[in-house]
């Protein structure tokens, strides 16, 4: 389970969804299993409304209560976490973290060694080609893992991506924008909200000052046209060149330069860790995240009984190959590089150097209190520790 409150549990398949505003009914239900999960939710964050399991209103389509029964309710949780999990792993986990991150990172490594944009960012794209291969070849391969554990499959997860990308916002990749936008500044014991907020200042400040040594002027950032090219070949891939995702494909000034390099920085080490290490800890209970369902929804409360749900349930294969998968992905392997540790040091000059070793400090402090946090709560929020975050999206 992504650890952000989700902004929404309309399923990206059917036409209410945000993600596709004028599509028709959706063409990849299928008529027989797996089913893919099409709830009906209203779009209340923090306030889960009861849901309706198909996306045709009728009799047909009753709205499940928590006092209908315990297999009704447990049904109408399974269908909509289930809807939830596949829009995770497809859009937030898959397309805005490992597709966007190959983006910036095939754009970062066109522009010169000496570039300041180029050492400041090179650690964060460490081995993202490497793992979005692997990704390709054993995920999303025809047979792969997706085809075998999650209901849409191949075809309707690189759809998802593509209905993804066309409504994809830059507000939405940064964080203070994002929070203000979902209406989640003030609701108690986010705590994803708190420590991305941390980290994003964190990020911010060391950017500010990177930016502040090479860039004296806001001329500076425009007449560069090395930047301006990276810059460009970000919005013609990332975004395929739409303008209405609000993604630049031009910077003008130092504040624009800042905000886009700490968006990317973000989104490849802290928004990457956000939505991937806590997904076994969420998973390893399977009705809470499961990819695929053996039965159609209930047609009528009635029918909602303890043979049905457990006949819905994912099959053993496709369990064993989900968690096999979210086992492996959720905890780093190999050497770990967490956040500012930067071990190539690819900056020379003493101002460089301490403005990382400020960097540093502010990280540890926020480890601390994240910590501290962590030790007084039930179930603690581990995963924008900065100490666990790494660098770059490297699994
Ligand atoms: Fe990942």
């Amino acid at each position: 389970m992504c650890p952000r409150v989700p902004t929404s549990l309309w399923c990206p398949l059917v036409p209410t969804c945000p993600l596709v505003p004028t599509s028709p009914w959706c063409p990849l239900v299928p008529t027989s299993p797996p089913y893919p999960h099409i709830p009906l939710c209203p779009r209340v964050p923090a306030d889960p409304r009861p849901p309706q399991l198909s996306q045709r209103p009728g009799p047909e389509a009753p709205i499940f209560l928590p006092g209908d029964g315990p297999w009704g309710w447990a049904l109408a949780k399974l269908w909509v976490r289930g809807a939830h999990f596949t829009l995770h792993e497809a859009v937030t986990h898959l397309l805005q973290s490992h597709f966007l991150g190959e983006t910036f990172a095939l754009a970062t490594h066109r522009l010169p060694a000496c570039h300041p944009l180029y050492q400041l960012l090179l650690p964060h794209c460490r081995f993202t080609f490497h793992i979005n291969i692997l990704a390709r070849e054993m995920l999303l391969s025809p047979g792969g893992i997706i085809d075998q554990a999650m209901a849409v499959g191949r075809e309707g997860t690189l759809e998802l991506v593509a209905r993804g990308t066309a409504a994809l916002t830059y507000r939405e990749l940064c964080v203070p924008d994002d929070l203000e936008d979902r209406g989640v500044t003030d609701i108690p014991n986010y705590y994803y909200r708190d420590d991305a907020l941390e980290i994003w200042g964190a990020i911010e400040s060391l950017v500010e000052g990177i930016v502040a040594l090479y860039y004296p002027e806001d001329s500076d950032v425009a007449e560069d046209h090395e930047l301006q090219d990276w810059v460009g070949e970000i919005f013609t891939y990332a975004v395929l060149g739409n303008e209405k995702t609000g993604f630049p494909s031009k910077l003008c000034s130092r504040p624009e330069l800042v905000k886009f390099v700490t968006m990317i920085i973000f989104c490849c080490s802290a928004r990457h860790a956000a939505v991937n290490s806590g997904q076994y800890d969420y998973a390893a209970w399977m009705p809470n995240t499961p990819g695929t369902l053996r039965r159609p929804p209930p047609r009528r409360k009635e029918e909602a009984t303890a043979e049905l749900l457990l006949g819905t349930l994912p099959s053993p294969d496709a369990t064993g190959a989900l968690l096999a998968l979210l086992s492996v992905v959720s905890y780093e392997g190999g050497e770990p590089r967490p956040l500012g540790s930067r071990p190539q040091e690819p900056f020379s000059g003493a101002a460089p150097r301490r403005l990382l070793g400020s960097f540093r400090r502010r990280l540890a402090a926020i480890s601390h209190r994240i910590r501290q946090r962590n030790a007084g709560l039930a179930l603690p929020y581990p995963y924008l520790d900065p100490a666990c975050v790494q660098e770059s999206v490297a699994i």
